[in-house]
């Protein structure tokens, strides 16, 4: 028998995650403040862009396990769910590192006062260490059922672009709950996630504690991982070796492992930079902020690949952008998202233009976000009309459509055959074949 569940929050992992409970058999109700983002999923058409997601949300809306609305009422209702995902957002405050909590609180408070039976609340949002223990004191204040709800976390490890795939196989499960005062926030999990621990997947019983930090520190790891090969790009540079050759060669070792070794213009999205800052904040009130300085230099390795990218190209084009014509292949932060939440694509391309140059933007899938974010930047149809007459062209985002270009072809409508490969996606040797200057990031 499927659980009956309401997810609150349909953004990214939000809608992910109801359509793919659906999936697994649950009849689920998606709750969101925006009606319109609503009246798209509810038409079986995820208004943003994530493989596989309107096939997932079509099948389930069909067959009646998968619904939405606003109404928290609904959701929280006799005959409904008795068990709560919370997906919103926990974005950067403004002017400071720590993470806003605004959007859960504020679940919280509009839900715990619905709860007059029992109830497992589930937070997925990845929050600061301690907020979910805070939370359980808000809910006793406020819920009619009182000590009967249970505030566990099970925070969402879901990379965008692989998002179905990563929540219906996961690499484990974590659950975190109260170890003092343990009540059915496990076995209810283990019920919700039954199929899929079935499967053999490791599911991790820890504290909320351990389990809010899992997620922060996982993200601080990855973080560390690529700002870590940007940094050993920038020394081959000026030591003339190579990036890839060196990341493949420090790869092998199992130890350190290939994946995320790849240099470019570093991370960005609406995770990894919010949450490592988050993160560096909330150690700091712990008492524990020594322990997680190396992060500040994490962020600001990353950064400044962002910063040397537009020095480069202003370099390549003969000192100054003034004047000069861009095309900025790429605005997504990753390829397979139309996400620019703080994207170095979108970044880079701002700052050149600021800096005088007339920018040329194409991405596949990110126009219409990147549009609503930087409204001021030239945005083309295609790769061709972005490049036509353009003195450097610039790859920022490594979708497949820009590693397969043919540059005899793109040589024709440029002005100048530079290139900027800030992805290292690109094979230098085909493309200087054609004629083309071909700029890597700290590779031949
Ligand atoms: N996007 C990812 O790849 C990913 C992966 C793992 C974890 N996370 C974490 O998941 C959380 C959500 O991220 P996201 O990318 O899905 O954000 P998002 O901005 O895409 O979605 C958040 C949604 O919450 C809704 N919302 C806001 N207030 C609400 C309320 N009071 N009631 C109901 N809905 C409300 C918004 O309208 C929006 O649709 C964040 O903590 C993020 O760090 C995201």
């Amino acid at each position: 028998m499927g659980c009956k569940i309401a997810v609150f929050g349909t953004g990214y992992l939000g809608a992910t995650h109801a359509a793919c409970m659906a999936e697994l058999g649950h009849d689920v109700l998606g709750v969101d403040i925006d009606s319109n983002k609503l009246a798209s999923l509810a038409s079986g058409k995820a208004p943003f862009f994530e493989p596989g997601l309107d096939e997932v949300l079509q099948a389930n809306i069909e067959n009646g396990r998968l619904r939405f609305t606003t109404s928290y009422p609904e959701a929280a209702d006799a005959d409904f769910a008795d068990i709560h995902f919370i997906g919103v957002a926990t974005p950067q405050k403004r002017g400071e590192f720590a993470a806003d909590l605004s959007y859960v609180d504020s679940v919280i408070a509009d839900l715990a006062p619905l709860l007059t039976r029992p109830a497992t609340i589930f937070g997925k949002s990845t929050v600061p260490v301690g907020t979910a223990a805070r939370l359980q004191q808000t809910v006793l204040g406020l819920a009619p059922a009182r000590d009967d709800v249970e505030v566990a976390w099970n925070p969402e490890f879901l990379r965008e672009g692989y998002a179905i795939r990563d929540t219906l196989q996961p690499d484990r499960i974590v659950l975190g709950i109260d170890r003092e005062r343990p009540g059915r926030a496990e076995q209810v999990a283990r019920q919700v996630y039954s199929d899929i621990i079935a499967t053999g997947v490791p599911f991790l019983v820890t504290s909320r504690e351990t389990a809010e930090l899992a997620k922060t520190s996982a993200n601080a790891f990855l973080a560390t991982k690529i700002s870590f090969i940007n940094a050993m790009a920038e020394v081959c540079d000026v030591a003339g070796a190579d990036i890839i050759e060196l990341a493949d060669a420090i790869g092998y070792d199992p130890r350190i492992g290939r994946k995320f070794l790849n240099a470019g213009v570093g991370f960005g999205g609406g995770c990894l930079p919010k949450d490592i800052r988050a993160f560096m904040a909330r150690a700091g009130e712990l008492g524990a902020n020594q322990a997680l300085t190396f992060l500040r230099e994490v962020d600001s390795i990353n950064m400044r690949r962002r910063a040397s990218t537009v020095e480069k190209t202003r370099e390549l084009v003969g000192g100054s952008l003034i004047g000069a014509r861009v095309a900025v292949l790429g605005a997504a932060f990753k390829p397979d998202s139309d996400d620019v939440r703080d994207s170095p694509a979108l970044n880079i391309a701002g700052q050149i233009q600021l800096q005088g140059a007339s920018v040329a933007v194409y991405d596949p899938k990110a126009m219409e976000n990147s549009r609503r974010l930087f409204p001021t930047l030239e945005y083309a149809v295609g790769v061709a009309e972005a490049c036509i007459g353009a003195d450097i062209t610039l790859v920022l985002t490594e979708w497949e459509e820009f590693r397969n270009l043919d540059p005899a072809k793109l040589k024709t409508l440029v002005r100048e055959p530079r290139i900027v490969d800030g992805r290292n996606c690109l094979d230098p040797e085909r493309w200087r074949a054609c004629g083309w200057t071909y700029n890597g990031l700290g590779t031949r």
